[in-house]
């Protein structure tokens, strides 16, 4: 045992190193076995890793599973689209994480550009004041991503454009309440005389776990004064212009996710964004597009470029520095420059070596556009054939390319599938805790390929027959 205070086992409170020994171990295995082999023992027991004991979750909060075991089984190492539970049970990861991974764990690139980095003395983290260069370059690379084309020395006099990053931010949410208030000065700026702002948003939404995020979706209503929300339903053109016409200039801002991954993978179609963005240039109204779900996950990294709208907000999150330390992004037209730096910032925004590692991220995105654009197509193909096969279970497939849902008739039945992929090794999310919700979803790492899509599909098939959680 290394006796070093820092030291992983002393750390772990692990003098017989077993913990470290199992995770190399299980590490080594995920490494060394090819897919195909892996993908075969989806779901078993890997003898070659051995046990050991680990921590389990009784400090946590009740929410986070709370738990007292000798037996935890979360997760203990991860490579790529796989990883091995501290049981020693091998998943396939349909989620890529928590919707953050976007290379799955680990990526060998991504892994030797954080060694690269350090060796050259890329710091961790430092003051917001003096950004180190990569954090300048990222900013840089974002403003390119989202002006494709643009000559960069006009677009930065061009406050009309999407000229502006705000880096300072760890988190989707803080990316996204820097947004909000953006709006509400806006508002306060230029039509403070129309009355209190109004700001839509998509029934379902998530925007993140701020107060203000939260009450976009309905809740803390009662602490909010002064400010109204508009849920209106995703893709209903006809509501969205009863609410415009109504509100007029009132209206401060709308929001939208292209894919509305916290509400059953619904996407949002381009008519409609293209139809609210012409209501909110008439009404002076800002549009916000909350990229932190897509962002990353398809060719050209930013989604909205598909729309055909240039929206005045754009919020970027999660998968930019593939799971790495936490760095979220606002890229904005400049004219909406309104916050001052302690208005919305986070101690561990601009952290130097994460914007390499959302720079190596965005490089694959941008190495890998062929791939991620077919195998993402297939993989829906392949999805979209199971409703037909099984129209008593299934509702349809919905999301693209690699995130979709899965919508079951009764969410009975998608949370038996749910538990029954769980049994058989295979990583997905259910979401059925609002009324009415029923989806099985999946966002897979970009690393996905026909053979783990075909896997993957397969094994739903087979689930979809065997409906075992309905005996
Ligand atoms: C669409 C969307 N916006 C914002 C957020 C908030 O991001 P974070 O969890 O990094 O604060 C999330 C997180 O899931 C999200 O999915």
């Amino acid at each position: 045992m290394d006796t070093s205070v820092v030291a992983f086992d002393s750390l772990m409170q692990d003098s017989s190193g077993g913990m470290g020994r199992a995770m190399a171990t299980a590490r080594e295995f995920l490494s060394s076995t090819s897919p195909p082999d892996l993908l075969a023992q989806v779901g078993m027991t890997i003898e070659a890793a051995p046990h050991a004991h680990f921590p389990d979750k009784r400090w946590f909060q009740k929410s986070f599973y709370r738990e007292v075991t000798d037996e935890p089984d979360d997760l203990m190492a991860g490579q790529g689209l796989f990883y091995i539970t501290e049981q020693r049970r091998l998943f396939l990861d349909c989620t890529a994480g928590h919707y953050q991974m976007t290379w799955g764990y680990n990526h060998p690139d991504l892994t030797a550009l954080l060694f690269d980095c350090i060796h050259r003395g890329v710091i961790w983290d430092n003051h917001s004041n003096i950004p180190a260069a990569p954090v300048k370059r990222l900013a840089e690379k974002l403003i390119e991503l989202a002006n494709p084309g643009a000559d960069l020395s006009q677009l930065q006099a061009d406050e009309s454009k999407l000229n502006t990053v705000l880096l300072g931010v760890a988190t989707g949410t803080v990316a996204c309440g820097a947004a909000m208030k953006i709006m509400l000065l806006h508002h306060q700026k230029v039509k403070a005389e129309t009355g209190p702002p109004v700001i839509v948003t998509l029934d379902g939404n998530y925007h993140g776990t701020d107060m203000l995020a939260q009450r976009l979706r309905g809740m803390w209503a009662e602490y909010f004064a002064n400010l109204e929300v508009l849920m209106v339903q995703p893709n209903d053109g006809e509501e969205l212009q009863r609410v415009f016409d109504e509100y007029g200039e009132r209206l401060a801002g709308f929001w939208a996710e292209p894919i509305m991954m916290n509400r059953e993978a619904i996407v949002i179609e381009p008519w409609y964004l293209q139809l609210a963005q012409r209501l909110c240039d008439s009404s002076g109204a800002l549009m916000g597009i909350d990229e932190i779900q897509t962002g990353f996950w398809f060719p050209g990294v930013m989604m909205f470029h598909r729309y055909g709208i240039e929206p005045d907000l754009v919020m970027l999150g999660k998968g930019m520095t593939a799971g790495f330390h936490p760095l979220a992004a606002l890229v904005y037209k400049g004219r909406l420059d309104h916050l001052a730096q302690y208005d919305a910032i986070s101690t561990n925004g601009n952290a130097a070596l994460a914007a390499c590692l959302g720079l190596g991220c965005i490089a694959l995105v941008e190495q890998h556009t062929e791939q991620i654009s077919q195998v993402g197509s297939y993989y829906h193909q392949q999805m979209a054939e199971l409703p037909a096969e099984f129209p008593e279970l299934l509702a349809e497939v919905r999301g693209s390319g690699h995130m979709s849902g899965l919508k079951f008739h009764k969410v009975e039945d998608a949370l038996g599938f749910h538990r029954s992929a769980l049994q058989r090794g295979i990583w997905l999310r259910v979401h059925a805790y609002h009324a009415g919700h029923s989806t099985v979803l999946t966002k897979f790492a970009l690393p996905l390929d026909h053979e783990v899509a075909d896997f993957a599909v397969i094994a739903f098939r087979e689930l979809l027959s065997g409906t075992p959680w309905r005996k």
